[in-house]
């Protein structure tokens, strides 16, 4: 059953393994499988005059939004305004008339992701909602309802809902991008053939995880580590760096890799590490460039990448993690799961209470 931990020691772990399975779940209910294209429930709004997107979530779900922003924009040609909940409540958005606002939350209780709802309903907005929880508050408050079929998530550390949220967001902004016309039915079923691979690669992904649990005794005694990524991948970094602190309770921040010289550079030496996501693609060659910067100055390096990029990038790391090859749209899903993993297992050796860790609720439903 969903809420036993059957073979796992804990239900976060179980909870990354279940990924290639309720991620496929998800897409499932957003791909038409008879011509290969995106299907979105039946609302109430024509999504090909929308001229501007407001995004607001927290925590894990507040990053898959960052990456949501990248794709509405690149595939859609959408301006989209993101922010945390507890913000955006308070600095006066500008909300046009008749704009859409996207909600994004696994329990759908959120009380300042809800409160932000309330706000943008009560100022014109059409409220889309992902969540996971299909009876929760958000969801009855929307107008269009994005459900992830994650299954009940108990680790308070935040995984599977991540990549579900993922696909519901990449399946919407192609959707988007066909019905603003920036997007023909030969490039909705090419989107739509690499989501279908993200399954099989997240499993590739996990096959990773004694490697991943080895080189995790390199990062347990380390007192701050860094994390680095660029483009779509950058949120993840953020990710990253939250899923580490939250369960191994050691200071993580995520950065873009080329922000890095205005200021964290400063803090790289031979005792923080630097945890390099860098998928071969497009910003690739970038990303090393800025990876160089560390190790010139001592930085220890944790390079997760493909074959072809361990291999572009040379020796000198630390340690690196080998993902699949995949397109660049999947990368963030895929590359969760080394996020994913690397944090449970510094908790494991760290001996946290990762499924439960101090101080944190699975649902904060207090402003
Ligand atoms: C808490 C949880 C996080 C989660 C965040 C947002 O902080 O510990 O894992 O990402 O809330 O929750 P939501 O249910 O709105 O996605």
């Amino acid at each position: 059953a969903a809420t036993e931990k059957g073979n796992y020691r804990h239900f976060m772990q179980k909870e990354i393994f279940e990924q290639p399975t309720v991620v496929a779940q998800t897409l499932s209910s957003y791909i038409h499988r008879a011509d290969n294209s995106v299907a979105l429930p039946q609302f109430d709004f024509d999504l090909s005059t929308i001229r501007r997107v407001t995004i607001v979530a927290c925590g894990t779900s507040f990053y898959a939004g960052l990456v949501a922003k990248y794709w509405f924009e690149h595939f859609a040609r959408v301006p989209v305004d993101i922010d945390v909940a507890s913000e955006f409540r308070y600095r006066e958005p500008v909300l046009e008339e008749g704009g859409l606002a996207l909600f994004i939350s696994q329990s759908g209780e959120t009380a300042d992701t809800l409160a932000a709802l309330r706000h943008c309903k009560a100022n014109g907005q059409t409220i889309a909602v992902v969540v996971n929880v299909p009876t929760s508050s958000m969801a009855r408050e929307a107008d269009l309802l994005l459900p992830t079929h994650a299954g009940p998530e108990i680790g308070v550390a935040s995984t599977k809902a991540f990549t579900c949220q993922l696909a519901v967001l990449a399946a919407l902004a192609a959707h988007m991008a066909v019905k603003k016309g920036r997007m023909n039915r030969a490039e909705e079923e090419e989107v739509v053939a690499h989501l279908l691979e993200a399954p099989a690669c997240l499993n590739a992904a996990l096959d990773h995880d004694e490697d991943i649990a080895a080189m995790a005794h390199l990062i347990a005694p380390a007192r701050d580590v860094l994390y680095l990524g660029r483009g779509p991948d950058y949120p993840l970094a953020l990710e990253g760096a939250l899923k580490l602190k939250e369960i191994s309770y050691i200071h993580a921040e995520g950065y873009a890799s080329g922000e890095m010289k205005h200021g964290p550079i400063a803090l790289i030496d031979e005792k923080v590490p630097v945890i390099v996501i860098a998928p071969s693609g497009p910003l690739f060659e970038k990303t090393i460039s800025n990876m160089e910067e560390v190790r010139a100055r001592g930085g220890q390096v944790v390079l997760i990448s493909d074959a072809k990029g361990l291999e572009d990038a040379g020796e000198g790391c630390l340690a690196t993690i080998e993902m699949p090859r995949v397109h660049p749209l999947i990368a963030p899903l895929v590359y969760a799961v080394p996020v994913q993993l690397l944090a449970y297992h510094v908790a494991c050796v760290k001996g946290t209470d990762v499924d439960q860790p101090r101080n944190l609720a699975k649902s904060v439903t207090v402003e």
